[in-house]
């Protein structure tokens, strides 16, 4: 379906490596590829009747460029910084601009992992933060946003 001028957008944000999804560490990450899980948003928003638009960068300015665009179009961002999350003041910096609700997904639980990935530097400056649920994280994520 043709996005509509009157429907509601929402951006999702891939970070670095998310676009090995399927071939990256499966037993962590899952099965699934990144282009089923943007078709699995989009379709999902298609239901919620919202837009859902993509981008995965591998690169830390790309990312806080996408985050700049971010106008008042949008109603909502979900992002997964993935190892961005545990040292971009630069992208932290940029989510501080918005005034929309901001949820920070992560599939895997962040907290049972490695020591250096206890640490969020973007939680605190999200509205929420899913970590651990797998692809029903972005899910659960998007549902959310869309009623916030
Ligand atoms: C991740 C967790 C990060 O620590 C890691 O660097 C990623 C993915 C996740 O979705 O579980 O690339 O954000």
């Amino acid at each position: 379906m043709k996005p509509s001028k009157k429907r509601r957008k929402i951006m999702v944000i891939h970070g670095p490596n998310l676009n090995m999804l399927g071939k990256r560490e499966p037993d962590i990450y899952g099965k699934e590829t990144l282009e089923e899980i943007n078709s699995m948003l989009k379709n999902l928003g298609e239901k919620l009747e919202i837009d859902v638009e993509t981008f995965q960068s591998n690169y830390e300015g790309a990312i806080v460029e996408k985050i700049h665009e971010i106008s008042e179009k949008y109603k909502g961002l979900i992002i997964n910084p993935a190892a961005y999350t545990h040292t971009s003041i630069a992208i932290r910096d940029a989510l501080l601009l918005l005034d929309i609700p901001v949820i920070e997904v992560h599939l895997s639980n962040i907290y049972k992992r490695e020591p250096f990935r206890h640490k969020s530097i973007t939680a605190d400056v999200a509205t929420a933060q899913i970590s651990g649920l797998g692809v029903q994280g972005y899910i659960m994520a998007l549902e959310a946003i869309t009623k916030m």
